[in-house]
């Protein structure tokens, strides 16, 4: 929501929602703010300064995701058809169900790629109550997002995105009941919930000759691990092929942060942490840092405690390491705190994002 608010009653960490303009000494037009900033004491200072009435500000809630509602709704319509022709595929009609499926998806890829600014907390990306629609839809459009940081052409975003769709459409194989079961599986239920790997590759591979090999091995290898310690083939390193890479960053985030039966889920902020600590080892570290940009587990302007007991305002945002953004305290708005860069501050580490 939009609101507009008189200069004098601007608080620091707001959001600015259009652009300030300034009159520079050629007497041209400048923009002074940009849309999206968030104000410091120090641009309200500056503002206070100049012939305004006001600004106009977005209230924006601190978790709130970047990617907007209308299209978040577009997104679950196209979804839902291309998982319709996907269900339908899986169970033996993949043929005939392919070049719809294909259509869908195009403008699903599309409408995630419309969007400017692709920074979000998977928290928010809740787009069903199906906890299989759910994990398909916001892995892919993870991985999407991660596909435009490692600068993937179209056409390979399109493959992506398809294979991180059906990753787990081996799952159908596997014993009913079997995946919904309240409780931690035993070693041989384990060992059956492997195959969906093996069983996803021979669905795909069997059903059409128009699937990408890419899109077969994204199906076939997301569960192998950078060090090896994966399966089904135990791959390593670069063997692992790269839309795998991509998709098990972004299967191994949306697992963790979504709860399950014998567990509650992790905040968005230890998953980036668990993912971050696993680079190199059980992830590529180039997609890691892929992954790092487009996850944000404290938006800009959000509130959060941090371990010294005191409140902060997030105020920029890191892309080397999300968890240590810009931060300035609510109580001494002029002390600003540069978590990754300022040494003086390297034992301070946020605790929780809380209400304003
Ligand atoms: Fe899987
Ligand atoms: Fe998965």
């Amino acid at each position: 929501m939009i609101k507009f608010v008189s200069v004098d009653r601007i608080k620091p960490g707001v959001t600015l929602a259009r652009d300030i303009y300034g009159i520079d000494t050629f007497t041209e037009r400048i923009v002074m703010l940009k849309a999206g900033q968030t104000l410091t004491p120090a641009h309200i200072t500056k503002l206070m300064g100049l012939d305004l009435q006001g600004v106009y500000i977005s209230e924006r809630k601190s978790n709130e995701i970047l990617i907007p509602d209308k299209t978040k709704a577009e997104l679950v319509n196209l979804f839902d058809e291309f998982h319709a022709h996907i269900d339908e595929a899986s169970l033996g009609l993949y043929n005939e169900y392919i070049d719809d499926a294909t259509n869908t998806l195009s403008d699903f890829v599309d409408a995630v790629l419309d969007q400017d600014d692709l920074t979000f907390n998977i928290e928010n990306l809740n787009f069903h109550d199906n906890i299989q629609y759910n994990h398909a839809l916001s892995i892919a459009v993870l991985c999407i997002a991660m596909a435009r940081e490692l600068r993937l052409n179209k056409n390979s975003i399109f493959n992506l995105a398809f294979a991180a769709i059906i990753h787990d459409i081996g799952d159908s194989q596997l014993p009913a009941g079997l995946l919904e079961k309240p409780a931690k599986l035993t070693e041989e239920e384990f060992e059956e919930v492997k195959k969906h790997t093996i069983e996803g590759f021979n669905i795909v591979s069997s059903s059409s000759n128009n699937v990408s090999s890419h899109i077969k091995e994204g199906v076939l290898s997301h569960h192998e691990r950078y060090d090896g310690s994966g399966y089904p083939n135990g791959l390593k390193g670069k063997n692992i092929p790269f839309f795998a890479r991509i998709i098990s960053v972004a299967d191994v985030y949306s697992a963790l942060t979504s709860s399950r039966p014998y567990r509650s889920a992790y905040q968005p902020a230890e998953a980036i942490e668990y993912i971050m600590g696993n680079a190199g080892r059980q992830f590529d570290p180039g997609v890691v840092k892929a992954f790092l940009k487009v996850v944000s587990p404290y938006p800009i302007g959000s509130c959060v405690k941090i371990s010294s007991g005191e409140k902060a305002v997030v105020a920029e945002q890191n892309p080397k390491n999300p968890l240590r953004p810009v931060i300035f305290l609510i109580d001494d708005p002029t002390t600003i705190i540069d978590l990754y860069n300022d040494s003086c501050f390297y034992n301070i580490v946020i605790t929780d994002l809380i209400a304003e």
